[in-house]
């Protein structure tokens, strides 16, 4: 599937406003991909109301979303070895009521949870403005939403 940037904001919206949490999203793709775009909309489709900047130096950013869910957004880029994930407080990730979303995924090596999206975003090499977008799905995570037919492109 090829999703332009609105048509992937619209989709992430959809996913934060309707997904059952807890639930574990890796957002796979390079420097680039829109692994944060997504990241953002689908926080802002959860209820989050504040700006999400990049948590490329934090590693860890939470933002409440609603009463009862939190959305915490990661980017482990930077992470210098699976030790740190530790401190990050990586073992108790997924088990609350959160959305929780992490770029760069593969740094964890073993480490996600067994139940898990895979979202890959790559960029075409003809259509700089197009991703497309493959969905894996690891163990049983709650049910993701379809894409939005209506604005997808290609
Ligand atoms: N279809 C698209 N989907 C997502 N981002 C897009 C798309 N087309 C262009 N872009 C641009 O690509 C960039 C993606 O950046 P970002 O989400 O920060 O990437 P990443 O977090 O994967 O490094 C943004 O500047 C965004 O405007
Ligand atoms: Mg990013």
């Amino acid at each position: 599937m090829r999703l332009d940037e609105p048509g992937l904001e619209r989709w992430g919206e959809r996913i934060g406003s309707t997904i059952q949490a807890p639930v574990v999203i890796a957002l796979e793709g390079r420097l680039g991909a829109g692994k944060s775009v997504l990241a953002r909309a689908i926080g802002h489709g959860a209820g989050v109301e504040v700006p999400m900047p990049s948590p490329s130096y934090n590693l860890l950013l939470r933002y409440p979303a609603s009463v009862q869910v939190d959305v915490v957004h990661i980017d482990l880029y930077r992470i210098g070895s699976p030790d740190e994930l530790w401190e990050l407080g990586w073992s108790q990730l997924g088990e609350g009521n959160e959305i929780v979303l992490v770029e760069w995924a593969a740094q964890a090596e073993g480490f996600m949870p067994d139940d898990h999206w895979i979202i890959g975003l790559t960029v075409p090499e003809d259509e700089l403005l197009l991703r497309d977008i493959e969905v894996r799905r690891m163990g049983h995570p709650p049910e993701l939403p379809a894409f939005p037919m209506s604005v997808s492109v290609g």
